[in-house]
């Protein structure tokens, strides 16, 4: 049965009703809804680049990459192509999203766009310098979030950095809480609930916090730890 999104909050409660969440697999729409609830992740861009520190030659990986909106913060001024893997790779399930990914910022060498489940990625362990997780964990399960860490694990080297970017899920503050309530994330954690399923494959470095228009987000950075410890 569909919510009665009359009922209760008059017209913003628009934003639980199903269809319009159907919506937002629209790759346009998703993005639409980006720049209206967050302006279009600017702080998030911000953060995700600071602190993910990328250098020269270092190879990215972006996992559940959705549009590709981060793609671009991370010019190819790294390594061209190996083993297939760009100096930029983004993956996402959602085919329509890297169909999107690919005509927007696809047309650019070192950089590439997979439709690839994150939890089974067939590449190559230590491939990577860094990779970026971004606006997911609240939208999965504790078991898929481990499934994807664990092979973010695999594939970054021993050293290799993790920047992940999430909502705050117990953020009190009035007009915060109002759009976490209504977000399509139905997996919400506060902060010590990311970091214990994070520190399950990862040694944190450091954790903050940040508004990211309406919402409130955490940033983690954390490496993959030697093989042998
Ligand atoms: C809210 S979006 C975040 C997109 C992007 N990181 C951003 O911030 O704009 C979450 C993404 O996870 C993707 N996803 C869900 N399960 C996945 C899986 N098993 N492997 C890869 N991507 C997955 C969805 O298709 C969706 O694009």
């Amino acid at each position: 049965m569909r919510p009665d999104t009359t009922a209760r909050g008059g017209g913003l409660d628009l934003l639980r009703d199903e269809r319009l969440r159907a919506l937002l697999d629209r790759p346009a729409i998703f993005n639409l809804s980006q720049l209206a609830i967050s302006g279009g992740q600017r702080a998030t861009k911000r953060w995700a680049q600071a602190w993910l520190d990328a250098r020269d030659g270092d190879h990215i990986l972006d996992v559940c990459c959705g549009t590709g909106e981060f793609a671009a913060l991370f010019p190819p001024r790294v390594t061209p192509y190996s083993e297939g893997v760009g100096g930029y790779l983004g993956v996402d399930l959602n085919e329509r999203y890297i169909d999107y990914a690919r005509e927007r910022y696809g047309e650019v060498a070192g950089r590439a766009f997979a439709a690839v489940d994150a939890t089974q990625l067939r590449l190559a362990p230590d491939s990577f310098d860094r990779a970026l997780f971004i606006n997911s964990m609240h939208h999965f399960p504790d078991e898929l979030n481990r499934g994807i860490l664990r092979e973010v694990a695999r594939v970054l080297r021993p050293g290799g950095r993790l920047i992940v970017i999430d909502m705050v899920g117990d953020d009190r503050r009035a007009a915060q809480r109002f759009f976490l309530d209504r977000d399509r994330g139905e997996q919400l954690r506060p902060l010590a609930a990311q970091l214990a399923l994070l520190g399950e494959s990862f040694a944190i470095e450091r954790h903050d916090t940040f508004d990211s228009g309406f919402t409130p987000q955490t940033i983690v950075a954390a490496r993959v730890v030697s093989r042998e410890s």
